[in-house]
């Protein structure tokens, strides 16, 4: 994953990472073995002590793991960092999400003080002009309000797929994060797209307006351009990194 890679460690007593490592080992091999994401979610918030917390960016692979929790009633955060920068679609599927399965999506906001300093140094397209201010944007709308909702966290879902990029295809279905002292957790990871789009299909599950439109992976506005056929399904994430460097 290209940005959300880094979150502080929450304060567990030795002995409860070393059950959580142990736990995420079994995880992994137990989810493999599961068919349905709806038993594969039940599992999860079976077996994960403590929070766990689920981080939707409202894309089409998220929207399939917010239906199933939803529908399963398993005891799930849902959250989304809104990071001041997304497309109105992004926000009518949150709107939609809440309303057909009646729950509520925990909206992650950034620091006001620190946006206000982003823009002053850098601008309001200050990303495009650097790496490290890039960088520095992420780290403000994004990481920084993920390490808020994480914070206490046992476990982290996420709609990782394997299929997705050359960086994601060793992507596990549980692992023990030492660093962040949790269990990441990938309950889709080996579907392919064909796979997630008939879950979406069959389900009717609400997703974005975007991705009808060339939009195969949706993060900010400002960051993200549709994709051409053939195109690579990330290519349109931060383009102007990839063509120029
Ligand atoms: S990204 O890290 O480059 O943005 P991508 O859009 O494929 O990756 O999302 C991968 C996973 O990161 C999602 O399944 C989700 O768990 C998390 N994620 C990305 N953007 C957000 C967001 N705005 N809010 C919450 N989670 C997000
Ligand atoms: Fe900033 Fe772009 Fe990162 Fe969004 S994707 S936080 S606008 S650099």
């Amino acid at each position: 994953m290209t940005i959300l890679i880094q979150t502080a460690p929450s304060p567990r007593a030795a002995d409860e990472n070393v059950a959580l490592q142990k736990l995420a080992t079994e995880l992994d091999a137990k989810l493999a073995g599961l068919s349905s994401l709806e038993d594969r979610i039940r599992l999860i918030a079976a077996l994960v002590p403590g929070r766990v917390s689920f981080s939707s960016s409202l894309g089409i692979e998220d929207q399939a793991i917010t239906h199933a929790i939803a529908t399963t009633r398993s005891n799930i955060d849902i959250f989304t960092l809104d990071t001041g920068r997304h497309f109105p679609e992004t926000l009518d599927t949150l709107f939609e999400t809440e309303g057909k399965y009646g729950i509520k999506i925990r909206v992650m906001y950034p620091d006001t003080t620190e946006v206000e300093q982003l823009v002053a140094d850098d601008g309001i397209y200050g990303f495009r002009y650097s790496l490290d201010a890039r960088k520095a944007c992420c780290e403000i709308r994004k990481v920084h309000p993920l390490n808020r909702a994480l914070n206490g966290a046992s476990g982290w879902l996420t709609g990782l797929r394997r299929e997705q990029s050359a960086g994601r295809q060793h992507v596990h279905f549980a692992a023990y994060d030492a660093a962040q002292g949790l269990i990441k957790l990938n309950p889709i990871a080996d579907w392919t797209l064909a796979e997630l789009e008939a879950y979406i299909a069959d389900n009717k599950v609400p997703i974005n307006a975007l991705h009808a439109k060339g939009f195969p992976s949706i993060g900010c506005q400002p960051c993200t351009r549709a994709v051409r056929p053939g195109e690579d399904i990330r290519a349109g994430r931060w383009w102007w990194e990839n063509e120029n460097g």
